[in-house]
């Protein structure tokens, strides 16, 4: 796109990777120097606390929750907690149909079956979708804190327990975010994180996930490492289960320093792009005719690390992200959520192998429940949609330019 103010340089879109700094390499130094690489190995008497088991312990004081495990990334974290949970074939789990990859094809990985849900304009799981897609194999829903914003979240764990059913709370385009005054990931059976190169705090790779409950708490360490339970969780829960087939999402000694080192500055960056929004939205002043904005459940308690606002068709969407763009804003979306109906593992139904995939019953696909037109809320919203990131590179400068250019280019 032609940027038609080249005195003005655009800031880089970009969270806690533009925030790495001597804290991160003085964790990482740490682990070098103690030649442990690998959490299981090393911790004794004399040797630096492993820097998984220091990560997990801060997450869960922050959290205020007995139990965090550090794992691979966002995806192993989805992985482990549907298997904590013991979901496997014949069962289902409603997600959005808006959502990330790995929100359906973990689900898939376990041996269930996604069922698709609309999202409301907080363009998170709507209420109402629990009860309205539940059946005798439901055992779970899946709700996304789309970037930044938690979903209503009082309504939805209200709905999930009046259900029976588990609430897992995909944290990973939200840490940090607190609804109600309390964080995402608590409100849940489960809540899962990504320290992916995109996210809010990143080692590059690397995820986490949070629980009260004990048992599932057992479990996911189990399907973590092999289904095994080594001694260093036992201060937390004496095992009580047998080993079984577990997996391997044993997060590294050096991803967890680099996560360590960013999970400290997650207030930090979280209220610097709230200040930003402020400032974004005073300079704005009432919201211009022409655009609605994402609704935002809990406005004290947003990681505003991205704004939506909603054009009203498709084509004028495409003119003012044009214009935008030409004003020198960044207007590409931060995260890669799609529609899963749009996709060829949901449009096909495919697994792995044939023989694993959970769509077969349902006969040809895509059958009922995975087309467009099956979801007109949510197509009536996400071609429509203006994404406004901030980032920590960004002042409120910027975010004074960005709400007058967004004024400028509505048509
Ligand atoms: C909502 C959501 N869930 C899960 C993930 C997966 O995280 P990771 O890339 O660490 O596997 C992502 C990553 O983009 C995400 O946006």
């Amino acid at each position: 796109m032609k940027n038609e103010h080249p005195e003005r340089v655009a800031p880089p879109i970009g969270l806690g990777r533009l925030w790495i700094g001597e804290e991160e390499r003085a964790l990482v130094d740490e682990v070098m120097g103690s030649r442990y690489l690998n959490r299981y190995y090393g911790a004794g008497p004399g040797s630096p606390p492993p820097m998984a088991l220091t990560l997990e312990k801060e997450i869960s004081e922050c959290f205020d929750v007995p139990y965090a495990l550090a794992v691979t990334s966002g995806t192993a974290a989805l992985e482990v907690a549907i298997a904590a949970l013991g979901i496997g074939p014949g069962d289902e789990v409603i997600v959005p149909a808006w959502s990330w990859i790995s929100c359906f094809t973990a689900i898939v990985r376990c041996g269930a079956r996604p069922v698709l849900a609309e999202i409301d304009d907080s363009l998170c799981l709507a209420p109402g979708e629990i009860r309205r897609l539940q059946t005798p194999r439901t055992k779970a829903a899946m709700v996304i804190h789309f970037q930044g914003v938690p979903a209503q979240l009082d309504a939805l764990a209200e709905e999930a327990r009046e259900c029976g059913v588990d609430l897992i709370e995909d944290c990973a385009q939200s840490p940090g975010a607190i609804y109600h005054g309390r964080r995402v990931g608590t409100w849940g059976t489960v809540g899962t994180f990504s320290f992916q190169h995109q996210k809010t705090i990143t080692s590059g790779e690397g995820g986490a996930l949070v629980t009260k409950d004990a048992a599932l708490f057992e479990r996911a360490v189990r399907m973590q490492d092999l289904g095994l339970y080594r001694p260093v969780f036992e201060t937390r829960r004496k095992p009580q289960d047998d080993m079984f087939c577990g997996g391997q999402y044993r997060m590294s000694e050096l991803t967890a320093a680099v996560a360590l080192a960013q999970f400290r500055k997650l207030d930090a960056i979280r209220a610097h792009c709230r200040n930003l929004r402020r400032v974004f939205d005073e300079a704005l002043g009432e919201l211009p005719a022409g655009i609605t904005r994402q609704h935002i459940p809990d406005p004290t308690g947003d990681s505003s690390i991205e704004m939506y606002f909603m054009a009203e068709s498709a084509a004028k969407a495409e003119t003012i992200l044009k214009r935008l763009g030409n004003d020198a804003v960044n207007c590409v979306a931060m995260t890669g959520t799609y529609a899963q109906y749009n996709r060829a593992y949901c449009a096909k139904g495919l697994a792995h192998a044939p023989s694993a995939s959970p769509f077969n019953e349902l006969g040809p696909m895509p059958a009922r429940g995975y087309r467009a037109g099956d979801f007109p809320r949510t197509e009536s919203m996400i071609h429509r949609l203006i994404p406004l990131p901030l980032g920590v590179a960004y002042t409120e400068y910027d975010a004074r330019w960005m709400a007058n250019a967004l004024r400028r280019s509505i048509c």
